[in-house]
């Protein structure tokens, strides 16, 4: 079964707070989101495998620890999961980064795919799938089937915002995929907004609508 960890450091929640605020503008929003990623991104990866090296510091030989084998790629859910990109890449440089193109259909909700793009080796990577906002859950189920369908096969899936609807249903249909959130709020709405969320996080980034 997956685990879900709400991730309730002060400065995530405090930064969200910021991110809700409809007053809020482009700027300050990427901004935020940027940071706040990079502050969660320390939590997802807090069990990735270490090894032991032997360095020289100049002062004498040591043994000491380094990120073990296992490869990180951040794939995040265009649009508004690039928004989390930047902050991760910080903190993981050596990251490689997939792409996969969803939007979900004003009427009926559902995810409809229009581009996807991922490292050659995905099915070696530890795969960290990105995206603010899992509302219904269509996006991140069929972001991580497709993922899967291309070979991933150690996934984890990364949100700022969260309905109880939209985890149940990627616990369902993803029992072996992680779930990572700043939050887990009260419900969707009638239009399958997140409430009290933030708005559309796509729009609210990138200045359209
Ligand atoms: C938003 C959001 C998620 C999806 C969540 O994207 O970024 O990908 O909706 O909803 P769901 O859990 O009900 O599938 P949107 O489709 O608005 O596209 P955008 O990121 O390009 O704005
Ligand atoms: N997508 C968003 O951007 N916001 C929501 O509240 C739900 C889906």
């Amino acid at each position: 079964m997956s685990k879900v960890t709400q991730i309730a450091h002060p400065l995530i929640l405090h930064k969200l707070t910021l991110i809700r605020d409809r007053e809020t503008g482009s700027k300050d929003f990427r901004e935020l989101v940027e940071e706040v990623a990079m502050l969660m991104a320390y939590e997802v990866t807090r069990d990735l495998p270490l090894e032991d090296v032997e360095i020289k510091t100049p002062i004498c030989t040591a043994t000491c620890k380094k990120l073990a084998g296992k490869k990180v790629a951040i794939v995040p859910i265009l649009r508004a999961g690039l928004g989390m990109v930047g902050g991760m890449i910080k903190l993981i440089p050596a990251a490689k980064v997939g792409h996969i193109g969803l939007y979900r259909d004003e009427k009926t909700l559902k995810p409809v795919e229009y581009f996807c793009k991922l490292p050659q080796d995905i099915e070696e990577r530890e795969v960290i799938v990105t995206d603010p906002m899992l509302a219904t859950g269509g996006s991140a189920i069929d972001a991580i089937s497709l993922l899967k369908k291309k070979g991933a096969k150690h996934i984890r899936l990364m949100c700022l915002v969260g309905a109880p609807e939209g985890v149940k249903e990627v616990m369902n249909a993803h029992p072996d995929v992680d779930i990572y959130l700043a939050s887990v709020d009260e419900k969707l709405n009638e239009d399958g907004y997140i409430v009290p969320g933030l708005g559309d996080a796509g729009d609210r980034l990138y200045g359209t609508k």
